[in-house]
């Protein structure tokens, strides 16, 4: 850490490779069965070389808009893994699906369906498409990211996708193959997987009953994974936001349990796990430059702040904090608050954590931050992006450069 920091500067991202592949792996040896795909969502973590990594490893790609289509295709992830999720895809980004052969676009309403189906009759292509429903099903974790309750915006009501299946099935630029859901993200419960991976498969086989014979059914993502331990703190247990700091199932169990089902009844499966696959493989390095005490709080004033790392600050979310050079006696002794730089009350990193004695120069690292970090960083308050490295045993590569201030002008033009 301290090599790599004084080589490329801090705030940084560092991935493993080896726990990537590990965790790619897992996935695609978990059930012996060729009929398995798991295609990685793409919105976890986007850095081409480890969409590269991934794809070696034998993932598939789950995109949700024409830029992450661009990357997975450029990753040369092959087209008959990649699916296309997402409530809102314009002409433009169909058309980019329908001319790259992707396995299938994931529907989310009657008036895509009828969208695609007009896009791709003018084309005189057929369009393989599946169908995203709304399986009702409620899983513990934050509001932010439930996302399978007949209230929010995803997929479609079972009757609908019934509908809109058979639709397809009349269509003559249509071919159904797939029955998707996604019920929301850091679940760390198997058992609303399963459910939702029977309600799929029943559904599936109705549709079968009625001549419609579907090639997979997609249970989407979101196994979750462990973002709390307590062996790092001290004293009180640390803050937590629903979801975040349960022991999650490991990747095995739950490729199991949810497959089961499906290859039971005859069907291919597909799976699009994000932060399982990337998230326990990255941290977020960072150095401090002040502290200071007031209004009974000792903050820890760090490099990296809400541009780069928003999951404390959208989600309540808890990172663990590392220090990079432990207390001389082994024992944490100061309690932080881990802040940015940003000018925002919302701009924390973590609240009161025991670490060692802190001074300007340190280095923390920020753990499980390789999903939904990078991702989600932006330039707020005029802040560069920062770099990211992957490590390989003892050797490290830049494998994205931290940006500089002309980034900031990217694209700027000048009025008339
Ligand atoms: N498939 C679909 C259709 C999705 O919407 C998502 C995530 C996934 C798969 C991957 O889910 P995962 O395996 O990563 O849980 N920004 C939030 C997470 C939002 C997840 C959005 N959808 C965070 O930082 O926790």
């Amino acid at each position: 850490m301290v090599e790599i920091a004084t080589a490329v500067g801090t705030p940084i991202y560092i991935y493993s490779q080896a726990e990537l592949q590990a965790r790619a792996a897992a996935f695609v040896t978990a059930v012996p069965s060729a009929n398995t795909l798991a295609c990685y969502a793409v919105k976890a973590n986007n850095n081409p070389a480890i969409l590269g990594l991934l794809r070696q490893a034998g993932l598939g790609a789950d995109v949700t808009s024409g830029g992450e289509l661009f990357l997975a295709l450029h990753a040369d992830i092959s087209p008959d893994k990649i699916i296309f999720s997402g409530v809102g895809k314009r002409r433009d980004e169909i058309e980019m699906a329908l001319d790259a052969g992707i396995r299938a676009l994931h529907v989310e309403s009657a008036m895509e369906l009828e969208a695609i189906a007009a896009i791709a009759g003018e084309r005189q292509q057929v369009a393989r498409i599946g169908v995203r429903v709304n399986p009702d099903i409620h899983a513990e974790t934050h509001p932010y990211m439930t996302t399978g309750e007949k209230w929010h915006k995803f997929g479609v009501a079972p009757e609908t996708a019934v509908t809109l299946l058979h639709a397809a099935r009349e269509h003559p630029a249509l071919h159904p193959v797939g029955l998707a859901a996604h019920i929301g993200s850091q679940i760390t419960a198997v058992p609303p997987f399963v459910q939702s991976a029977h309600f799929l498969v029943q559904l599936a086989d109705e549709l079968a009953a009625s001549g419609i014979r579907l090639e997979y059914v997609d249970v989407g993502g979101g196994l979750g994974i462990d973002y709390g331990d307590w062996r790092l703190e001290i004293g009180d247990s640390p803050q937590q936001s629903p979801g975040s700091n349960r022991q999650s199932p490991p990747i095995v169990e739950w490729v199991t349990a949810v497959t089961q089902p499906i290859l039971a009844a005859g069907y291919g499966v597909v799976m699009e796990p994000g932060r399982s696959v990337v998230g326990p493989a990255g941290c977020l390095l960072t150095r401090l430059t002040y502290t200071k005490t007031q209004g009974g709080t000792q903050f820890a004033i760090v490099d990296a702040g809400m541009s780069d790392l928003i999951r404390p600050t959208l989600y309540d979310a808890y990172h663990p904090v590392l220090p990079v050079a432990e207390a001389p006696d082994g024992h944490a002794a100061e309690r932080y608050t881990v802040v940015g730089p940003i000018c925002e009350t919302g701009d924390w990193l973590a609240k009161e954590r025991a670490l060692p004695p802190l001074r300007p120069g340190d280095l923390v690292a920020i753990m499980q931050a390789g999903a939904y970090g990078y991702a989600m960083a932006s330039n707020y308050n005029g802040r560069l992006k920062p770099a990211e490295i992957l490590v390989n045993g003892n050797r490290f590569t830049l494998i994205r450069k931290r940006q500089d201030y002309t980034h900031l002008l990217d694209g700027c033009l000048a009025p008339e």
